[in-house]
């Protein structure tokens, strides 16, 4: 029996579509309107998830207006989903280390070196990086994130077939530090995320690519708007 299938499309920084073969379309991050980078609108896209690593404007982006016209649950970090209520969005609150089960599969928030501030100056608790499980998949979402020693230790407890890493620099992980973060990790796939959106992280992912695989780690640059079958 072939597993259930998915999509993945790279919308750019660090933002990504799933949609799975039954139809359940998970949104992350959509940082759309306002990034010079992506190829599609807010108003054109649809979610029935939105998973939210932490409440930066790049981040949160257009996640209320999306949730509220689409009806979409947004599930994120405790104190950033309890903002998100308060703004009169579905919410689904969890917190570091905690996995949940929703009808797609399995969601498990784990640490990110970085803070959580909304736009409008709400501080929301921590910086996450998320698990998703679907399937016989596991998706590794860094978030916004430097290199901590127990990302060796996230990737020990879970065998992660793609890892979104930042790549950027300047606020999260430049180059050198993710091809560590891959070593500690140790996908099968590297896909570097949150680069080229705006002059304060340029970086060449085709540097990132080739020391990646210098340590023995597949990694695929998507095209911002590219989608591929996971
Ligand atoms: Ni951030
Ligand atoms: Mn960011």
């Amino acid at each position: 029996i072939k597993a259930m299938g998915m999509k993945l499309r790279y919308f750019s920084h660090s933002s990504f579509l799933i949609t799975l073969d039954n139809g359940i379309r998970l949104l992350i991050d959509p940082f759309l309107d306002g990034n010079p980078t992506s190829p599609v609108s807010a108003a054109e896209v649809e979610a029935d998830y939105i998973l939210i690593t932490h409440g930066h404007g790049d981040h949160l982006g257009n996640c209320v207006s999306i949730a509220k016209r689409c009806d979409a649950l947004c599930i994120c970090e405790n104190e950033l989903a309890t903002y998100l209520a308060s703004k009169g969005v579905n919410a689904h609150n969890m917190h570091i280390g905690g996995a949940y089960s929703f009808d797609f599969g399995k969601i498990k928030l784990v640490q990110a070196l970085h803070s959580s501030v909304t736009p409008d100056k709400e501080c929301v608790g921590s910086a996450t990086g998320i698990l998703i499980f679907i399937n016989d998949k596991v998706i590794y979402h860094m978030g916004d994130t430097g290199l901590f020693m127990d990302m060796k230790l996230i990737g020990e407890l879970v065998p992660i077939d793609y890892l979104l890493v930042p790549i950027g620099d300047n606020f999260t992980m430049g180059i050198d530090d993710a091809v560590k973060a891959c070593s500690f990790v140790k996908p099968k796939c590297a896909i570097p995320i949150h680069y080229n959106t705006f002059d304060i992280i340029r970086s060449d992912p085709e540097d990132f690519k080739h020391k990646v695989e210098e340590k023995g780690i597949n990694c695929q640059i998507l095209d911002f708007g590219q989608e591929i079958n996971l």
